[in-house]
């Protein structure tokens, strides 16, 4: 919760309709932040927080692979300030699948809904977030080079190219900037984590929420896990 006097937060989630997106937002609307939440489509759950939330909780719509979509959510939040910027949305698909048995298809949509679109998203709104905010991505433990034990590579390495994107932007930004992290949110069950992955939501999004916390005013660029332990890039 706020403490007395204390300003209100803003973060923007984008993927919130369901699964560690919907419980992220959720997590810091009941910490007392105030929250921009993203859908793309009809997202039922997400509509039913935001009633839930009397106005702490507004709805915008984008689809990431959108270019008009970034640009009209990035007009309708010309002049707000952000404390967190959190990209969320990604995709998994072609699990069990390698290079010679994948749908070209299916790895060019993860690379792109997994590591193009969401630093493009990332480049057109990070003027938004305050100095002294976060940046974050949601990444992945897979996405590691050094730790990955050989499982779904090509989900795999869209995760790591994320990384890649998220460490060369931030390369480029001055002192000054905003944090960025790239953030490991353990397997989950939820949409791309399946039904046999070890944690529930709640073991892993309020560790997730408690590092965007304490990442505010801080600066650099972190690759780390739920708990906010660096991971080996
Ligand atoms: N679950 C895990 O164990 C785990 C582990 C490591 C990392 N992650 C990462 O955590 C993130 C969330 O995963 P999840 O398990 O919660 O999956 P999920 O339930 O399938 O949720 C994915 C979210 O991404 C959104 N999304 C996908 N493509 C989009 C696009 N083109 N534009 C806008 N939004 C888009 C979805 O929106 P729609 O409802 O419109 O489809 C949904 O809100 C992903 O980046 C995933 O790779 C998950």
């Amino acid at each position: 919760m706020r403490a007395a006097g204390e300003e209100q937060k803003t973060a923007l989630v984008i993927g919130a309709s369901r699964g560690l997106g919907l419980a992220l937002t959720e997590e810091l609307w009941s910490r007392g932040w105030r929250l921009i939440a993203t859908r793309r489509d009809a997202a039922p759950d997400l509509q039913a927080l935001a009633d839930r939330s009397a106005g702490g909780i507004e709805l915008a719509r984008i689809d990431i692979a959108n270019l008009k979509d970034v640009r009209a959510l990035q007009s309708s939040l010309d002049g707000r300030r952000l404390d967190v910027l959190f990209v969320n949305a990604g995709i998994s698909i072609a699990k069990e699948d390698t290079a010679s048995t994948a749908d070209e298809a299916d790895f060019i949509a993860m690379m792109m809904t997994n590591a193009f679109y969401p630093m493009r998203v990332m480049e057109m709104l990070e003027h938004l977030v305050r100095p002294d905010g976060v940046v974050a991505f949601m990444s992945s433990e897979l996405a590691s080079i050094g730790t990955n034990p050989g499982v779904c590579d090509l989900y795999s390495a869209s995760k790591a190219a994320l990384n890649m994107l998220a460490k060369c932007g931030a390369q480029r930004r001055s002192d000054g900037s905003p944090v960025t992290l790239l953030v490991a949110p353990g397997w989950v069950r939820v949409g791309t984590g399946g039904a046999e992955a070890h944690l529930s939501v709640e073991q892993s999004i309020p560790f997730v929420a408690n590092v965007l916390e304490a990442s505010l005013g801080t600066s650099g660029l972190r690759f780390v896990d739920r708990f906010g332990v660096s991971i080996p890039w």
